[in-house]
């Protein structure tokens, strides 16, 4: 499963890349609006991040034709490599049709029924984006939803990944680890909450004083 940063805030992205590993970060709109810059400085930042082989989502925001002409921009911009993330609607199916026959990387993106995961793969989508809390938040199964989609492309070998998003919590990310998803995209907030544990830090923290008391106070491997 690839394990993707859904943010913009290039001080956090910078500092979840360096420390986990990372596959590449996803954006929307709503994501860089938080930034109040312009979208392409702040992409072109997170591009230099994740470098040329990292994958960097973008996501459109018109309709077929205009989306068409959005995604060579992005590409243009950002590098050939960049996905253009574009809404699972009829105009966006329209978009991915066009593009995906043009060889562009496309992430299918507002997905919250297996029917659109099925005609976004249909369309030539490489990865197909389900709202795992947003569906929860609605009444209904946001990890069901994704696995349903997963199932689908399995049985009907289309070449198409999950790319799970809208992740609140860690168990939903794990849930879906456990499945063997194409890749989740998560905050950077619940990334911190991963593995953040009372018990994992007591453990390193009678390691840290066991040594200490065996060869000396800020003492390590390199100097004993
Ligand atoms: O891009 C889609 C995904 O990031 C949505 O996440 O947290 O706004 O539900 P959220």
């Amino acid at each position: 499963m690839k394990f993707i940063i859904d943010d913009a805030d290039i001080e956090k992205v910078r500092e979840i890349w360096d420390l986990y590993p990372c596959d590449g970060v996803t954006t929307n709109p709503s994501i860089l609006a938080k930034s109040g810059r312009n979208p392409y400085e702040v992409l072109t930042e997170l591009r230099e991040i994740v470098g040329k082989d990292g994958e960097l989502h973008v996501q459109v925001v018109s309709n077929a034709e205009g989306m068409v002409k959005e995604a060579a921009v992005i590409r243009e911009r950002l590098g050939e490599n960049t996905f253009v993330k574009i809404p699972t609607t009829p105009q966006g199916l329209k978009a991915m049709k066009i593009l995906s026959a043009q060889g562009v990387n496309i992430t299918a993106t507002a997905i919250y029924t297996p029917m659109q995961g099925f005609l976004a793969a249909k369309a030539g989508a490489k990865y197909a984006a389900p709202y795992v809390n947003r569906i929860d938040n609605m009444g209904y199964d946001g990890i069901k939803t994704a696995m349903d989609i997963h199932d689908i492309f399995e049985n009907n070998g289309l070449n198409t990944e999950v790319l799970a998003a809208s992740f609140k919590n860690s168990q939903q990310v794990l849930e879906l680890t456990k499945y063997g998803i194409g890749a989740a995209t998560v905050g950077t907030a619940v990334i911190e909450g991963l593995i953040k544990n009372a018990a994992i830090t007591s453990a390193i923290d009678a390691f840290v004083d066991d040594f200490a008391g065996l060869v000396g106070e800020g003492k390590t491997m390199m100097d004993c």
